[in-house]
């Protein structure tokens, strides 16, 4: 398979292999802990079908764009748009400094799952659930940093032993673990006293709570569960081979990414219900307190099954997590070894000591440099570096992507791309969703989120 770019560029070893990597890219942080509490707050079904169609829709067609970019041109994300006109670099550019920004906070958080894990061996279930814990880990200095150190030397191993050795053979483990530890999770908090009202909550629709704030909700989550617009997919289709279908492998990507999402949402919503009461009040803890401080009470509410569940719990978060981090990782690595021209072990080693100081000085945030906070009073670094990638450049990379391939290299230079490996039949309705639908759609998705931070409108 020969590809142009630097040489001994790395090759999955079959179609499969990429669709697990970019599922286990997709599965994540996001899915376990923003989709439950996204799905609480908007009405349980209502959302759920939202997004569902927006996946399928809007979703598949920018995954496809991204990767059939990539392996077009063989190259990670700089090198793909320069291979059209060195003016259009500065767009890869702007998607590199993606993952640079949300590796080192992702590193954070994964340490964080990564200390819950092995608390519940270690402290017990009461210790986690006790009130202040989390904060007291959080801001009670070098226990924090070792935690997110000791991740990303895992992070670190599995890319150094590269795509074929490393990553896959990661997902081909991690994967699989982690649906089964869904499954049985979900099941079980499904048998609780209570739970099925929490669970009809989650499925049931209430379409009296559609409105723009749930699609703008649900369509923010879905850019950021798909690993869109960083350069990620544009990566990981570079390394992919002509004969694989993209059309096929696009919907199947998507089709996990929601099915663990709605997973997440079966093992959380239905037990957070229980603890408190009703679905509003489980919409109440946007953010790390559902995770770290809502479901560790409710674990510690089970008596005997608190340790089992409560390690099972978080071991499949932190397999998510690892498995997201390692793909953020990689496809620094592949920027700097196609950017730099360098070596892929000098590529790792300036990965690690950027990604290794900048989770440090992040971290900081909850620390010595909590007086820093950037987006107005109880913010911290790490939310501020979320909303920049997120909110911020992520959608402008994405509407220039789309511009770019719309109007600038035209649509056919893409759906040829993907006709190499079989028929695409929706090629009409994709073009239209790149050319007109998408850029409208993410040009609302960053005033919202823009105006969202800024206290201009709330949802
Ligand atoms: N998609 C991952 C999630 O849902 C997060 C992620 C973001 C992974 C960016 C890679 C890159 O958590």
């Amino acid at each position: 398979m020969a590809s142009t770019g630097a040489p001994a560029r790395s090759s999955w070893s079959g179609k499969w292999a990429f669709i697990l990597a970019a599922a286990a890219s997709a599965v994540g942080l996001g899915n376990m802990w923003r989709f439950p509490y996204l799905a609480a707050k908007y009405g349980g079904g209502t959302f759920l079908i939202t997004y569902l169609v927006l996946v399928f829709t809007f979703g598949v067609s920018m995954l496809l764009l991204e990767i059939a970019l990539g392996r077009k041109t063989g190259q990670s994300t700089i090198g793909a748009f320069k291979q059209f006109g060195k003016k259009y670099a500065f767009i890869g550019v702007l998607a590199s400094i993606v993952p640079f920004i949300i590796t080192p906070y992702y590193c954070i958080i994964g340490g964080w799952v990564a200390k819950y894990t092995v608390g519940y061996l270690v402290d017990g279930p009461e210790a986690l659930a006790a009130d202040g814990f989390f904060t007291g880990f959080i801001t009670g200095g070098a226990e924090s940093f070792l935690w997110m150190f000791l991740f990303m030397a895992v992070v670190y191993v599995v890319v150094s032993l590269g795509v074929k050795g490393g990553i896959e053979k990661a997902n081909l483990f991690m994967m699989p673990a982690l649906i089964v530890m869904a499954v049985a999770i979900a099941a079980y908090t499904l048998t609780m006293p209570g739970a099925l009202d929490g669970a009809l909550y989650y499925l049931v629709p209430d379409f009296s709570k559609f409105s723009p704030e749930l699609v703008i909700g649900a369509l923010g989550q879905m850019f950021y569960s798909l690993s869109l617009a960083m350069g990620i997919m544009v990566t990981y289709g570079s390394y992919l081979d002509k004969k694989s279908s993209l059309t096929s492998s696009v919907v199947r990507i998507g089709g996990f990414d929601v099915g663990v999402s709605f997973l997440a949402g079966l093992m959380i919503v239905p037990a957070a219900f229980v603890a408190m009461g009703s679905g509003e009040a489980v919409a109440a803890n946007s953010g790390p307190s559902l995770m770290f401080v809502i479901l560790p009470q409710v674990f510690g509410d089970m008596g005997t099954a608190a340790t089992v569940v409560g390690f099972l719990f978080f071991l499949l978060v932190l397999f998510a997590a690892l498995t997201s981090a390692i793909s953020l990782t990689e496809t620094c690595v592949s920027i700097v070894q196609d950017g730099a021209g360098w070596s892929r072990k000098k590529s790792l080693f300036a990965v690690v000591a950027v990604v290794t100081v900048a989770g440090a000085f992040v971290n900081l945030g909850y620390n010595g440099l909590s007086f820093i906070e950037p987006l107005g009073a109880g913010t911290s670094l790490l939310d501020f570096f979320d909303f920049l990638s997120n909110s911020v450049i992520m959608p402008i990379v994405a509407l220039l992507t789309c511009v770019f391939v719309g109007w600038i290299i035209k649509p056919k230079a893409i759906v040829d791309e993907v006709e190499l490996s079989g028929p695409f039949r929706a090629s009409g309705f994709w073009t239209v969703m790149i050319k007109y639908v998408a850029p409208v759609l993410v040009v609302v998705i960053m005033v919202a989120f823009v105006a969202q931070t800024f206290g201009i409108v709330t949802f």
